[in-house]
């Protein structure tokens, strides 16, 4: 049995005032907070086992070396990955993406390809393809979603052609809340001959990940949005594919033999992971995983439709509230006008009421302006939000419509 209260028990920060008023925070789909035992784990490997990794053949390091690596196991585990060396520790998604569009992209793609995105996709996903597509000329092209927020099928199907060398798409838009059916996107990314990539910084924390029977070929995810820390992100790569790619980064640690003229580098995930990595960072994003694993992600995504029903029940309370991305079965995040109060001036007054929420183009402009904005304020949800959340978040929204009104 889910119990949110107990769960929030676990996140030290949600007991803290925020301008004098009850701690409601909307904006997980940003960063989330995190568990007790997250934190706990990180004081604990600094305060007891913390070393350099894969470098010193002392007790220490040796424990630090084992810590990051059974890290890197409790992520393959949790995307049901066929081998760790399928999981390479990055800095976050974005670095992930930028792994891919290097390493692969620049050498596999040139004039007469195509690259093929949806129109909701993250600068993290959007900016590396458009500059790897610049330098090599291959042609970037995105599939439309409907004014709804939902998957044009019809378009991208049209758009899927035998020059396309890569579809790389977001698993849930961070402004719509649009889950895309990404197994279905692979399957046919392989059918044309592409392969396909997914950006899963929010799919992941909505629903249970197996890049199995998805059957993509590459998986980005960040640390920090699964309840993890900051500073480390995931990228999931088929063995026979980063067997074959370049380095993105060189120096220590990726490297087979160096000499003076020339280095032959190591076999993946280390030779994608030059230098000393995020450690701890990656220990704790394991802790956070196995917490995700305790809580079971069936019952986190079952509470997070039945805050869905009731937000979007709530909200209809307010008129002059437009949410933008309405597709069915869409994950927990609101982007929303309301009337036409400027969103920064909205997400003030709820910051005065202690209600935390984003605004702006989210790091995904060109969906924002194609929906018809230059800015959006956005409440998303989280394992930890209650009911009570989504009810203070619909009294200050009517507060500020009220202020507004004057
Ligand atoms: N991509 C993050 C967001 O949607 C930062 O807010």
């Amino acid at each position: 049995m889910y119990d949110v209260e107990k769960i929030r028990a676990d996140f030290p920060i949600l007991n803290q005032k925020i301008n004098g008023k009850r701690n409601t925070f909307l904006d997980t789909a940003a960063s989330a907070q995190k568990p007790q035992s997250v934190i706990d784990t990180m004081i604990d490997m600094y305060t007891k086992t913390y070393a350099n990794v894969h470098r010193g053949s002392y007790y220490l390091s040796e424990m630090a070396t084992e810590a990051y690596e059974n890290a890197r196991n409790i992520v393959k585990n949790f995307i049901n990955a066929k081998s760790e060396k399928e999981i390479v520790f990055t800095r976050s998604a974005t670095e992930g993406m930028n792994l891919v569009a290097a390493s692969w992209g620049m050498n596999n793609l040139g004039k007469g390809d195509e690259v093929l995105l949806s129109e909701a996709e993250h600068h993290g996903n959007l900016v590396p393809w458009q500059n790897t597509c610049e330098k090599t000329g291959a042609v970037l092209r995105f599939f439309k979603v409907n004014d709804d927020g939902s998957f044009d099928i019809e378009n991208f199907y049209k758009l899927l052609n035998p020059k396309v060398k890569m579809v790389a798409v977001t698993g849930m838009s961070n402004i719509l809340g649009t889950v895309f059916p990404i197994k279905e996107i692979a399957n046919a990314a392989h059918l044309a001959g592409a392969l396909c990539m997914v950006d899963a910084c929010q799919s992941i924390v909505h629903t249970k990940t197996d890049v199995q029977d998805i059957g993509c070929d590459f998986m980005a995810f960040s640390g920090h949005k699964l309840y993890g820390p900051s500073g480390i992100g995931g990228l999931y790569g088929r063995y026979e594919l980063l067997s074959q790619m370049p380095p993105y980064q060189f120096g220590g640690d990726m490297i087979e033999n160096v000499t003076y003229e020339k280095t032959t580098f190591t076999t993946p995930p280390a030779r994608f992971e030059a230098g000393t990595p995020a450690i701890v960072q990656a220990v704790g994003f394991g802790a956070a995983l196995q917490y995700l694993q305790a809580l079971g992600m069936e019952n986190v995504k079952a509470h997070e439709e039945e805050l869905i029903e009731y937000t979007n029940k709530r909200l209809s309370e307010i008129p002059e509230l437009k949410i933008v991305g309405t597709a069915p079965d869409k994950g927990g995040v609101f982007s929303f006008a309301l009337g036409n109060i400027h969103p920064q001036d909205v997400a003030f007054i709820m910051d005065k009421e202690g209600v935390s929420i984003r605004t702006g183009h989210h790091c995904a402009q060109p969906i924002v302006n194609r929906m018809g904005y230059s800015s959006l304020a956005r409440a998303s949800l989280g394992l930890y939000t209650n009911f009570e959340d989504i009810d203070c978040f619909v009294n200050a929204l009517k507060k500020a419509r009220t202020f507004f009104d004057r």
